[in-house]
């Protein structure tokens, strides 16, 4: 059975023009190179984190959109910092983070990079090839540690299997203030199921509904978690 939302949601009317947040969000799937053409990727399509760069526009906050390559066309009112790979996400997030309200991480960011990416085109040789992969830094994990107070670190989890208690774990260990876990049917796609939890309440589930009605839910529960001092 379906719960109903646990999460108290404001209306708009009562929220748009009281709050002005900063909110920085990266959104699409970052480039690993392997050589100067060639880069390890994934699907991600950019929709959702676009879509929430949007909302929160219209929704009269400010936005600094850190974006990985899509084909998709940013808001103009958005600060757009174009990237490719995990370690500049990472770079462009550490510049702004410390004068955001809010960080969403919405980018599919990849976790490995190659080791020791070739300076010039691999040429193939006939022979299996290897490429030795490192880790990348987890930038979400890094946010939640470092926030201050009154600062919302807000993360995604993809999960195929143990779908929320997966997703709770992340939650708990980046040390974050929201959680939206999806599956791996979200990416690339215009509509999505989502479960999302906050650290102070229970689960709540939106079935198979556009990205861009995910999208204004999901600010309207940030601004739910903002401060209420610092409404005024
Ligand atoms: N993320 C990040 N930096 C990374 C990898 C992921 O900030 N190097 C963020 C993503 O933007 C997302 C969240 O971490 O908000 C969860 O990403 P996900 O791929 O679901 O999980 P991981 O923490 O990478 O763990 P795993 O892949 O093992 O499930």
């Amino acid at each position: 059975m379906l719960v109903k939302s646990e999460i108290r949601v404001p209306s708009i009317e009562n929220r748009v023009s009281r709050i002005e947040m900063r909110i920085l969000i990266t959104a699409g799937g970052t480039r690993e190179y392997i050589d100067p053409v060639r880069f390890i990727s994934n699907a991600s399509s950019g929709r959702m984190g676009y879509a929430l760069a949007r909302e929160a526009l219209r929704a009269g906050h400010k936005v600094i959109l850190v974006t990985a390559p899509t084909t998709r066309r940013p808001p103009s009112q958005a600060k757009v910092i174009e990237v490719e790979t995990a370690a500049q996400m990472f770079k462009a997030v550490k510049k702004h983070f410390e004068k955001c309200d809010c960080l969403i991480m919405a980018a599919a960011v990849a976790d490995y990079t190659p080791s020791r990416p070739a300076k010039t085109k691999i040429k193939k040789t006939g022979k299996a090839l290897t490429i030795k992969l490192k880790p990348t830094t987890d930038i979400l994990r890094w946010a939640g540690g470092r926030k201050r107070k009154n600062q919302i670190v807000i993360g995604f989890a993809l999960e195929d299997k143990a779908i929320r208690s997966c997703a709770e774990k992340k939650l708990n260990e980046k040390n974050l203030d929201m959680i939206i876990a999806n599956t791996p049917a979200a990416i690339g796609a215009d509509k999505s199921t989502v479960q999302i939890k906050t650290a102070n309440s229970a689960w709540t589930k939106i079935e198979s509904t556009a990205k861009t009605t995910i999208a204004k839910k999901i600010v309207r529960l940030i601004e739910s978690l903002y401060p209420y001092d610092k409404q005024q």
